[in-house]
């Protein structure tokens, strides 16, 4: 199978030119690399400005976040349809960006069927804030894949990707990232969850690992982490970082 390298720009860059020099970017690197299948999540407002033009087969976009109705009265709110319809192929669901903004696993479960039902690809994001000595981290990671893997369209389960995230290893404030070993228990553990969930295939489940993925760190998380893909944030703004990630994955 081919790696999944997802960027998630989150809600950067501030203009449409900075935009389309990363996309740019991407799309010089993505014909150099067959073997990875590229997703590029920019803030929605950019997606069809990015969508237009012609593109290697293996970059595709995807949006950060969607409403989990198709359409109707709900002010400020982008519908799934609506992503489909400007280019996004993906959607990251929750993210616990969006989560610490009060997004429950009930509304991450609703976001994440709705897309499913509408034709989008879900990236579902999971993860502890702390961990412990005593592994009661991994009651939290179970909690989030149980109250939304059972609610899914059992057909489109073929269309799902999990990222193992773990908070504390996300964003500037992030002291370190989890180590390839770390993740490939994590990865692991969220397959079997994911069989006794929706049996079969859970336990074929691609899951990426996000969280502070850099060039020092992403060989050793494809190799001996075992990741079937990645999520990256901050290093995917650097022009010159990201190209060095596509190249070295
Ligand atoms: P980071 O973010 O790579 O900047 O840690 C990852 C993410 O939040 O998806």
């Amino acid at each position: 199978m081919k790696k999944l390298l997802v960027a998630n720009w989150k809600m950067n860059p501030i203009t449409v030119l900075e935009a389309r020099q990363l996309w740019l970017a991407s799309r010089r690197a993505a014909k150099g690399a067959r073997n990875v299948q590229l997703v590029i999540c920019p803030p929605a407002v950019f997606l069809q400005i990015l969508v237009s033009g012609e593109r290697p087969a293996n970059l595709w976009l995807g949006a950060q976040d969607a409403a989990a109705a198709a359409s109707g009265a709900e002010t400020g709110g982008i519908s799934p349809s609506m992503l489909r319809d400007v280019g996004a192929r993906y959607l990251l669901v929750g993210h616990s960006e969006r989560r610490a903004l009060g997004e429950d696993d009930a509304l991450v479960a609703a976001k994440a069927r709705l897309a499913l039902r509408l034709g989008l690809r879900v990236i579902l994001c999971v993860g502890e804030t702390k961990r412990d000595e005593r592994g009661e981290y991994l009651k939290v990671i179970q909690a989030q894949l149980a109250a939304v893997l059972p609610k899914l369209p059992r057909a489109m389960l073929g269309h799902l990707v999990v990222a193992y995230e773990p908070v504390w290893a996300i964003g500037a404030q992030a002291t370190e990232s989890d180590t390839p070993a770390g993740f490939l228990e994590q990865k692991l553990f969220i397959r079997r969850v994911a069989s006794q969930l929706i049996g079969r295939v859970g336990r074929h489940l691609p899951v990426l690992y996000g969280g502070s993925v850099d060039e020092l760190n992403v060989a050793d998380f494809l190799t001996a982490g075992e990741a079937d893909g990645l999520l990256v944030g901050r290093a995917s703004l650097s022009i010159k970082s990201w190209t060095k990630i596509i190249q070295l994955v």
